[in-house]
């Protein structure tokens, strides 16, 4: 299949691709690189499946000379008719759309940034569709979508009408302009809500990273709502196995309804944030200091997948527990660290290498 996916830069977009190229299909990576976090990060993921830094500029490809079937585009989404365009000489079978600005924080302070990226980005990505058709279109939507909801596990049966952070609302948005695509124009539509996501190369604004990285450097590590929080914090290859068999599942399409289907993807088992900084310690080999402080607003006590649906439509069982997860980020981090550390200064810090 010829696949666009969008966000390729990005913690999760980067390694769909992998495996989406190890699986034998074709892709066009596309991400604008935007600065939200370290950019460096962004294109050593890129340089992992063969784009050199170098040879990037704004709407041209760029092949990739690790891959034959990988070239890359950077474009932003804002870009209607370098899109249209794109999808008119493409011709793509499916679209994994993992482009957005993320972050629930970071929306307190840069609510402008979500309605360029997430609605008005969205919106021309179904227009692409809608224009040029495709088998399948999965998207990311968010575990946020179910802000302060008691009732647990959470499930897409439950109401969300009520969300607490302008990511979470554009993220719902994002579920109704496509079941409206889905109705009116016969797209066939998946939205996923994310889970917390962790693993190797992941986003640095999240707490496996922040956590990791206070602990290593011996600053104190912020923890909101005094620790009273629990996640269902999933490992990134549980993630990509489960937008691998979605992409190649799409609704049926029938005329009494619309091709339009919503999951959750998450790995149903809560861990409590204080077992998860544990867990971090006993792999890095140091003990937190701790600054405990109250919640943060938009943020929500509790996130607890329902995955009934999506186990239901395409086999995805989550593998990867907590224990051997974080083994394999922590393993990750602190070599990702040295190196850069290396790179920047040709010294590594031995301290640091001792715990590695
Ligand atoms: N990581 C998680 O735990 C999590 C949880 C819930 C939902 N999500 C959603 O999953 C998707 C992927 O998340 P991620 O963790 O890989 O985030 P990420 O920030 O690492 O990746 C997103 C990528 O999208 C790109 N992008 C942003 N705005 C763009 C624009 N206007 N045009 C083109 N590219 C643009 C960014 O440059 C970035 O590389 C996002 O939609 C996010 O909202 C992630």
């Amino acid at each position: 299949m010829k696949v666009l996916v969008t966000g390729a830069a990005g913690f999760i977009g980067f390694h769909t691709i992998k495996k989406l190229l190890q699986s034998g299909h074709n892709v066009l990576g596309f991400d604008t690189i935007n600065e939200y976090y370290n950019t460096s990060l962004k294109y050593d993921r890129l340089n992992e499946i063969g784009i050199d830094r170098d040879k990037i500029f704004d709407n041209e490809y760029t092949d990739s000379h690790k891959f034959k079937a990988f070239r890359f585009i950077k474009m932003d989404l804002s870009q209607k008719s370098a899109i249209m365009d794109l999808f008119r000489d493409e011709k793509f079978d499916t679209v994994i759309h993992l482009a957005a600005q993320a972050g629930v924080r970071y929306s307190i302070e840069n609510p402008d940034a979500y309605i360029k990226s997430n609605i008005d980005g969205f919106f021309n990505i179904l227009e692409a569709c809608r224009h040029y058709p495709v088998k399948h279109l999965t998207y990311a939507s968010s575990s946020s979508v179910y802000g302060n909801n008691k009732t647990v596990p959470f499930s897409v049966d439950h109401n969300v009408d009520k969300p607490i952070s302008l990511y979470a609302a554009t993220k719902k948005s994002n579920e109704l302009m496509a079941h409206t695509y889905s109705h009116l124009y016969k797209i066939p539509t998946t939205g996923l809500r994310f889970f917390t996501v962790y693993g190797p190369w992941g986003r640095p604004d999240m707490a496996p990273s922040l956590f990791t990285n206070a602990i290593i450097n011996n600053r104190p590590l912020k923890i909101f709502n005094n620790g009273d929080m629990e996640r269902d914090f999933t490992y990134i290859d549980d993630i990509v196995d489960g937008i691998i068999k979605v992409n190649e599942a799409p609704p049926i399409i029938d005329p009494k309804k619309a091709p339009y289907a919503l999951h959750n993807i998450g790995n149903s088992t809560p861990v409590k944030l204080m077992d998860f900084i544990n867990c971090i310690e006993k792999h890095v080999g140091a003990i937190a200091k701790k600054t405990f402080l109250p919640m943060q607003p938009g943020d929500v006590q509790q996130t607890y997948a329902d995955i009934s649906s999506i186990t239901n439509a395409v086999g995805y069982i989550p593998k990867t527990n907590i224990e051997t997860g974080v083994k394999h980020f922590v393993n990750w981090y602190i070599s990702y660290e040295l190196k850069q550390q290396q790179t920047s200064t040709g010294i590594i810090n031995t301290s640091k290498k001792a715990i590695l």
